[in-house]
């Protein structure tokens, strides 16, 4: 086990189980998109990555490549970097190469092999920086640990665009979570994905080599291991539409045929043609982000986008 890990508190799996049933109970059924990422979740991410059609990882890395100059001179000295949902932590090479003198890097998530595997990956390519993997459902409370060094400020990374799976509220609640882990001079980096044209969005979720169906099916494969639930998982269709309205992709698995699942003691009926929404990924305008970023206490410091505005990376400072 790699030395240096804190794991937060664990749910109990009937704790799960009926937090899972409630979802499936709504009158649009659902399930949390954190049940997306077990190990081949989280490699089926990374593969997403670089399909030609999603464009947001390789906008993020761009934009972060051309504005990093600015953002070390911003996090200054000694900073302790906390990441929310690291994955690979593949766009934090660029932080980890340029920010000076680093406390420590503390990833945080809840996939836990793919996130050990990548600490690990981690520490033999920065040897000098200190880094601390915490495994947690960062929707819920968790301790962060204290680095060797003492920073002296914290920035919070959440790139990815991953702050628009989560609905208003959900999002807005998070960000004051952020607010707190950052501290009085700190700061959060964050990326945001953009609005645009409908076609671009739908063709980054519905790709041709099918990847990201096998994504969005994996999570019910995920469930069925760990919580012993019967989704006949090859009888769902992946369906991914972006709501205008809404400023968001919406996925769903759409069953084939009526099915009953048994899940604990719940016995869920689903009909034919019947959609579960597994995933919503929100699309801002930057006037609309500044809003939701100041309703959590922050002020927009600074915004980098690529040529085509297809996707911000942003400063936020406390007010
Ligand atoms: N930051 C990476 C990965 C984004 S994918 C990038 O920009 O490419 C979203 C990541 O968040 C996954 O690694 C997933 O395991 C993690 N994640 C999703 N929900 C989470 C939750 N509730 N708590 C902790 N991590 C979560
Ligand atoms: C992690 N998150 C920001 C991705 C997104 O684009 O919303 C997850 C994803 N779902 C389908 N493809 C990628």
């Amino acid at each position: 086990m790699l030395e240096n890990t804190v794991r937060q508190a664990a749910t109990t799996d009937a704790e799960e189980v009926r937090s899972i049933v409630e979802g499936l109970s709504r009158p649009e059924k659902m399930i949390s998109p954190k049940y997306f990422y077990d190990e081949t979740g989280s490699k089926l991410f990374d593969e997403i990555t670089k399909l030609p059609e999603y464009y947001p990882t390789q906008t993020e890395l761009g934009i972060m490549r051309s504005c990093v100059g600015e953002i070390a001179a911003l996090a200054g000295e000694q900073a302790s970097l906390i990441e929310f949902g690291s994955g690979s932590s593949l766009k934090t090479h660029v932080l980890l190469q340029n920010l000076r003198s680093l406390a420590a890097y503390v990833p945080v998530d809840i996939s836990e092999e793919h996130l050990l595997a990548s600490a690990e990956a981690l520490r033999g390519d920065y040897p000098h920086i200190e880094i601390i993997p915490v495994v947690a459902d960062f929707t819920k409370p968790f301790e962060l640990p204290t680095p060797a060094i003492m920073p002296v400020k914290n920035i919070v990374y959440f790139p990815g665009s991953t702050i628009g799976n989560f609905e208003h509220e959900d999002s807005r609640a998070l960000l004051e979570v952020m607010y707190g882990e950052a501290g009085a001079n700190g700061a959060l980096l964050i990326g945001v994905d953009l609005q645009k044209d409908t076609a671009i969005l739908e063709r980054a979720y519905n790709d041709s080599a099918g990847v990201t169906a096998a994504f969005n099916r994996n999570m019910l494969t995920h469930l069925n291991r760990e919580f012993g639930s019967d989704f006949n998982v090859e009888a769902y269709r992946h369906d991914a539409l972006y709501n205008v309205d809404k400023g968001r992709i919406e996925l769903r698995l759409v069953a084939e045929s009526a099915q009953t699942v048994r899940l604990g003691d719940a016995s869920i009926e689903i009909d034919a043609g019947e959609g579960i929404l597994t995933e919503y990924s929100h699309k801002y305008t930057l006037e609309g982000f500044a809003e939701l970023a100041a309703s959590a206490g922050f002020t927009v410091e600074r915004v980098w986008t690529d040529e085509d505005k297809l996707f911000s990376v942003q400063y936020l400072v406390r007010d």
